[in-house]
């Protein structure tokens, strides 16, 4: 008896200690606070990912136009669409509005009748296409910084063998937010700070001894915390969305379904309603 209490007593020490090793060195995470349907704030992340990490980063799922299509190409179409609205009912014409049908009829447009002639013989499919053509055309201008197409997969312009040389490791980013989570990454990225025993003279509370230097200190130093804070949030929710693009389409299916199962509820309520009245009122019984 004596000898259970025993073990049970070292037990109970040996998991109050652990709980007391785990606390203390518990990482410090905070909330990303991230929303994948905010397109803008893709469209910035996206960004800000090709200037400051693609440098040594690979998102090697991922290709340029398919970031094209999901996060560009809306504004492209609604762009155009206006432009239509205005066309029709022979309001004046601005420079976007001609940007955008020259997009659309990929031909330059400068007048509202050379609009309306091209209007008439081009076929939607054909303004569809022309629409996904431009905006892969935006998306090499501004997010190709190297020689690659716009069907490429998002390699690094650091090839690997030089980044495992360099830092020891050079992680892709595809899967990223998925394996560590939102949260870890949103803190690892705002988790640098000063240490001079250091090779690049910054550490991570995150990440201990991260062999990766404080590559967004201009961005730091040159803005308030709240904007920083919002860029690395950009960052984060882009990373997100790169680890499960298939994200955006579900969480719209997902919003439908339930809708449609309400729906059903009502009817399916309504129905038993109708059906046990009979029975709970005995008409049913009777009828035999
Ligand atoms: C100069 C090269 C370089 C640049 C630029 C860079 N990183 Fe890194 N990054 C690294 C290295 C090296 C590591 C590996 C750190 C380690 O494990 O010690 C790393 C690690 C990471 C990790 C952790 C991945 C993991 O699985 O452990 C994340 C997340 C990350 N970087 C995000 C970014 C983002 C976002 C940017 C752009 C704002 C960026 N990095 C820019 C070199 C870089």
């Amino acid at each position: 008896m004596k000898k259970k209490l025993h073990i049970a007593l070292t037990t109970v020490a040996i998991l109050i200690f652990s709980f007391n090793v785990f606390a203390l060195t518990e990482i410090h995470i905070d909330h990303a606070n991230t929303d994948i349907n905010d397109k803008k704030s893709l469209q910035r992340g996206v960004k800000l990912f090709m200037n400051y990490c693609s440098g040594c980063h690979s998102i090697q799922f991922m290709r340029y136009n398919r970031i094209g299509k999901d996060l560009f190409l809306d504004d492209v179409i609604v762009a155009y669409e206006k432009a239509k609205v205005a066309m029709l009912n022979n309001q004046p014409l601005k420079h976007d509005d001609f940007m955008a049908f020259s997009r659309a009829f990929d031909s330059e447009i400068t007048s509202l009748d050379q609009a309306k002639s091209f209007f008439e013989k081009s076929p939607k499919e054909g303004i569809k296409e022309n629409l996904i053509k431009a905006t892969d055309k935006v998306v090499g201008k501004n997010l190709i910084f190297t020689n690659e197409k716009v069907g490429s997969l998002i390699t690094s312009a650091m090839s690997v063998s030089n980044a495992n040389q360099w830092f020891g490791r050079n992680p892709d980013l595809s899967l990223v937010s998925r394996s560590k989570g939102v949260d870890w990454v949103y803190s690892y990225l705002r988790g640098f700070y000063k240490d001079d025993s250091r090779v690049f003279g910054v550490n991570n509370h995150v990440l201990k001894n991260a062999s990766m230097p404080d590559v967004l200190w201009q961005l730091k130093q040159n803005k308030s915390s709240k904007e920083f804070d919002q860029d690395i949030r950009d960052i984060t929710n882009f990373l997100d969305y790169v680890s499960e693009p298939a994200k955006l389409v579900r969480f719209d299916l997902g919003i439908k379904v339930l809708g449609f199962l309400f729906v059903l509820f009502i009817f399916a309520y309504l129905l038993k309603k109708e059906y046990w009245k009979d029975v709970k009122y005995g008409k049913w019984r009777a009828k035999d």
